[in-house]
């Protein structure tokens, strides 16, 4: 069976879902996106995603190319055609196409297009192993919380930690502070046991796994803090992990040369991969 994606109010074969070259996404990443888990058949965090889609949107002056119950019927609908049970969609607006021109072009209707992609569930696998990061420099510009399409940063980022054998790479500002990961939110465990992330602002893309981890944490009775922690500190941890809708939790075992903890997952990040893994497939899960 071949794909299906939807494009501007079209179901269409994905090799020939296609957008106009003078679209504003093309030429100047004038978008903004979302990525939703789908796990055995259901949307996780749905309503937090739109809520970010929506403030993403407000943020960018661009218009809601759909009401939200229409766009809720689109993604079952292109879940159904595709027979997705687990992986992702994707979705995309745009401010739509015109004339190469940088201001905003008067009469451009917003483009949306959703596909879908095949992903495995969390493993528990990576319990016994973990992942690695590297750092790199902060580059990106001073409205991380929106998210835009313009990920030319992350992408560059991603490209070095994959080139050395890295699953993920941390931006670290000039003060040796870790914003977050070229895709995901990070997490440290300190010395002391206490849960530490940055707490939400314009330099962080505000995770909805983030979120939805902190408040797993507290009903956990897990310590913890939303604050700012540096790189230093990280590699001195006891734990670290990331967050994100395509990640789930995933701990992170070493970053750049300094191994965390014993080298192992550690026993927070192991209970939070598994808190969440109950989430999605209950409270998480909308139909
Ligand atoms: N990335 N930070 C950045 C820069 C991200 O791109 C993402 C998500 C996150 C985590 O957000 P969430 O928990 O809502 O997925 C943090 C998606 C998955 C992506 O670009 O594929």
């Amino acid at each position: 069976m071949s794909r299906i994606s939807y494009v501007n109010g079209r179901y269409v074969p994905h090799r020939s879902a296609l957008v106009h070259v003078e679209d504003r996404g093309y030429q100047f990443a004038d978008g903004v996106y979302e990525v939703v888990a789908v796990h055995k058949g259901k949307l996780v965090d749905e309503q937090g995603h739109l809520d970010r889609l929506d403030r993403s949107l407000w943020e960018l002056r661009i218009a809601p190319p759909m009401s939200r119950s229409a766009l809720r019927v689109v993604m079952r609908e292109l879940l159904r055609r595709n027979r997705l049970r687990q992986g992702i969609i994707y979705i995309q607006v745009t401010r739509g196409v015109a004339r190469r021109d940088h201001p905003f072009p008067v009469d451009a209707t917003p483009s949306i297009v959703m596909t879908v992609a095949l992903k495995p569930p969390p493993d528990p696998l990576v319990l016994e192993t973990g992942k690695r990061v590297v750092s790199v420099p902060e580059i990106r510009w001073g409205r991380c919380d929106i998210k835009s399409t313009s990920l030319l940063p992350n992408v560059l980022a991603k490209q070095q930690a994959r080139e050395v054998g890295a699953y993920e790479a941390w931006f670290v500002d000039g003060q040796g502070v870790v914003s977050e990961g070229a895709s995901t939110n990070a997490w440290i465990v300190t010395r002391d046991g206490q849960l530490v992330t940055r707490p939400t602002g314009n330099e962080i893309l505000g995770g909805i796994t983030r979120a939805s981890v902190l408040e797993l944490a507290r009903k956990e009775g897990i310590e913890l803090i939303e604050r700012p922690f540096t790189l230093a500190e990280a590699k001195e941890a006891r734990e670290a992990f990331i967050t994100s809708a395509t990640s789930y939790v995933l701990p992170i075992v070493q970053i750049d040369d300094a191994v965390i903890g014993n080298g192992k997952p550690g026993s927070v990040s192991r209970r939070l991969f598994e808190a969440y893994r109950v989430y999605m497939e209950g409270e998480g899960a909308e139909a």
